[in-house]
């Protein structure tokens, strides 16, 4: 799988989660499809957001995308599309889902943050996310309405949110971000 825009290097950390289990974040793989699937599957309780993800993947429509992995079984997964403001590229979380036996253990808190701080390494300019503030603050999310930005869906004001990550490339943000259609076209 090629990422669309802010290639680097290939990711692989071993770390620990909150239960000090042994949690490894790397990128996906091409034998990882089906288990990324089951996981958005088992946490979401639904088909879409794997639907969305194997569409996003199939066109060339994926920035980064990682999985963690305890004892050799895939348990979460993290993908970043392209998002655009204006003339600047950026990238958007989402969808990111861990296994409902893995959750609260601190799995998510490592594939944001890996996931964020990849991003910044290759130079994207700014991430959107739609989520919950509380969680999503602590990687430096921030309100997007406050900076101007609208979200061509309606969601509550609080939930949308940017992280810039270089401000001199990102510039002034400020208008619609524009995401991939399978968010919207996909079912
Ligand atoms: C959201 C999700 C990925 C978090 O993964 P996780 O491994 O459980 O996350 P962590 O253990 O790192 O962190 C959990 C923390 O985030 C908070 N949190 C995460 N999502 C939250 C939500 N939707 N509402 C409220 N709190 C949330 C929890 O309160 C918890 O805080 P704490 O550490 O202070 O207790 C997981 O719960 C999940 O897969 N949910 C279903 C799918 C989903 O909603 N995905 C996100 C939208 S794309």
């Amino acid at each position: 799988m090629k990422p669309t825009r802010f290639a680097g290097g290939s990711f692989r950390g071993v770390r620990r989660t909150s239960r000090n289990e042994l949690i490894e974040i790397r990128d996906e793989q091409r034998d990882d499809v089906d288990a990324v699937r089951d996981v958005n599957r088992q946490a979401f309780g639904h088909e879409q957001e794997g639907r969305i993800i194997d569409a996003l993947r199939e066109r060339g429509g994926v920035v980064l995308s990682l999985v963690a992995v305890t004892n050799g079984t895939i348990v979460g997964h993290i993908m970043f599309s392209p998002a655009t403001v204006g003339p600047v590229l950026g990238a958007a979380l989402g969808p990111m889902a861990v296994a409902p036996g893995n959750q609260r253990k601190g799995i998510g808190t490592q594939l944001v943050a890996r996931g964020v701080e990849q991003l910044r390494n290759r130079g994207c300019p700014f991430i959107v996310v739609i989520g919950h503030p509380a969680f999503y603050a602590r990687f430096g999310f921030q309100s997007a309405p406050a900076q101007a930005l609208t979200c061509a869906w309606d969601v509550p004001a609080a939930a949308f949110m940017v992280n810039v990550l270089h401000p001199d490339s990102a510039g002034r943000l400020q208008g619609s971000v524009e995401y991939r259609t399978e968010f919207s076209t996909v079912e």
